[in-house]
C-alpha cells in the first residue's frame, strides 16, 4: 500500500533528525512487501517564514489534508520571536486537523541510561495520553491597563471570587488567560485512553488534574472520567493531582500504565517522562485524530545550539516514524523498526553524545536502517 506522507523538516536539528527518520522508513519499505511511501516536503518553519512572512497558508492546509499522515521534525528558531513558529505551525496544525490526542509512550529501552537509581526497563513502560486541543492552549485571554473598564471588571471579580469582597483595586496592569475544557473534548480523549489500555492489555488508567484548585474545568474533567470509566469495569482507575504525580513518576514509575491528562499538565509531565526514558532524544509523540490526518514528531524542540552539527539523537524521530507506521496499520513494519532500535541500543556501539556515545546523527540512522534491512 502507498502511504502519502507530508514531511515538515522545520527548524534547528529538525532536518538532520528527519533525514534519519526517513532513511529508516525507506529501509523498512525495502524489506516489507507492498509497503511504499510517497513523501512530499512542505517548507514550513523559520526559513520559509523569514523569506515569505508566511506560517502555514490556507493552500498548504488544503494540500496537507489530502495526506495520510504528517511527519514533523521540530519548530523554533532564535531569529523569530519565541512562540511564533511553535504556535503558527505546530499548534496550528494540531488544532486545524483536530488532533485531539497527543500520545506519548514513556518506555525505557535496555541499554539506555536512566537517571533513576535502581530502575530499569521493567519499571518504565507506560503511555501518557495528553488532551491536545483545549485547556490553557485555547489562547483566550487578554491584557488590560490601568483605568480600562476590562481591568476593573477582572480585578473586581478576582476579589469577589477570592475573598467575597466587592472592592475595586487599582492594579496597574493585568493579564489573564482562560482554560477551557469541554465535555465532548474530555470524553473523546478519556475514551481513547481506556481503549488504548484495552488494546495494550493494561489494567489501570490514571487521570491527572488539579481539581482541588482549578475547580471549574477539572471537576468537569473528573465527572467525564468517572462516567467513561463505568464503561470499562475491568480497568482500575484513580485520580492523581498533577503536583503529586511528578513525585510518583520518580518514586514508583512502575505503577503507571495509561495516564490521561489535560493539555498543559500533559505537556509538563511528558518532559519529566522523557527523562525517565533516557532524555528528550528518546521521546516520540503522535498528534492523533483517529478520523483525520495525524502528525508524528519527536517531542524535543529544535535545539538550535546543536543544529547543523550532526550530533542530535535521531531515535525519537525514528520512533515517531514507528508510531506513524502503527497508526497507518503497518504493525509488522512498526515492529521491525522498534526491534532494530532495540538492537542498536542494546549493542551500544552506535550512540549519540546524550547517551554517552560519540556517534553522529547519521551514524545512528545508518545503524538502525542496517538492522531493519537485516530483518
Ligand atoms: C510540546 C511542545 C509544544 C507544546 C510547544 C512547542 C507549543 O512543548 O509539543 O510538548 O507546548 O505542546
Ligand atoms: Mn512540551
Amino acid at each position: 500500500m502507498v502511504h502519502k506522507i507530508a514531511v515538515i523538516n522545520g527548524d534547528g536539528i529538525g532536518p538532520e533528525v528527519m533525514r534519519e527518520g526517513i532513511k529508516v522508513l525507506r529501509a523498512v519499505a525495502e524489506v516489507t512487501p507492498g509497503l511504499k511511501f510517497d513523501f512530499t516536503e512542505f517548507p514550513y518553519g523559520a526559513e520559509h517564514y523569514l523569506k515569505t512572512k508566511e506560517l502555514v497558508p490556507e493552500e498548504g492546509l488544503k494540500k496537507l489534508s489530502k495526506m495520510d499522515a504528517i511527519y514533523l521534525g521540530a519548530l523554533g528558531d532564535p531569529r523569530v520571536p519565541t512562540g511564533l513558529l511553535e504556535q503558527g505551525v505546530l499548534l496550528k496544525l494540531r488544532f486545524y486537523f483536530e488532533q485531539y490526542i497527543n500520545l506519548r509512550p514513556i518506555k525505557l529501552y535496555p541499554g539506555v541510561p536512566c537517571p533513576l537509581k535502581g530502575k530499569g526497563p521493567e519499571h518504565i513502560n507506560f503511555h501518557v495520553v495528553r488532551e491536545n486541543t483545549e485547556d490553557f492552549y485555547v489562547a483566550v485571554g487578554g491584557r488590560a491597563k490601568e483605568k480600562s473598564k476590562a481591568q476593573h471588571e477582572v480585578t473586581r471579580s478576582i476579589y469577589r471570587a477570592k475573598f467575597g469582597l466587592d472592592i475595586d483595586v487599582d492594579h496597574d496592569e493585568i493579564a489573564y488567560q482562560i482554560g477551557v475544557v469541554s465535555r465532548k473534548g474530555s470524553e473523546r480523549v478519556i475514551r481513547y485512553a481506556f481503549e488504548l489500555a484495552k488494546r495494550k492489555g493494561k489494567n489501570r488508567v490514571t487521570s491527572v488534574d488539579k481539581a482541588n484548585v482549578l475547580t471549574h474545568i477539572y471537576t468537569l474533567w473528573r465527572e467525564v472520567f468517572e462516567k467513561v470509566a463505568k464503561e470499562y469495569p475491568g480497568i482500575e482507575t484513580e485520580f492523581a493531582f498533577v503536583d503529586a504525580i511528578t513525585m510518583w513518576f520518580i518514586k514508583n514509575p512502575e505503577w503507571y500504565q495509561v495516564v490521561v491528562t489535560p493539555n498543559m499538565f500533559g505537556d509538563i509531565i511528558t518532559d519529566l517522562g522523557a527523562m525517565l526514558q533516557g532524555g528528550l532524544g528518546m521521546a516520540p509523540g503522535g498528534n492523533i485524530n483517529p478520523e483525520g490526518v495525524s502528525m508524528f514528531e519527536p517531542i524535543h524542540g529544535s535545539a538550535p545550539k546543536h543544529a547543523g552539527k550532526n550530533v542530535a539523537n535521531p531515535i525519537a524521530t525514528i520512533l515517531a516514524g514507528q508510531m506513524m507506521l502503527e497508526h497507518l496499520g503497518e504493525q509488522k513494519a512498526a515492529d521491525v523498526v522498534e526491534q532494530a532500535v532495540i538492537e542498536v541500543l542494546r549493542e551500544g556501539k552506535t550512540r549519540t553524545y546524550d547517551l554517552g556515545g560519540k556517534s553522529s546523527t547519521s551514524e545512528v540512522g545508518d545503524a538502525v536502517a542496517t538492522k531493519v534491512k537485516e530483518g
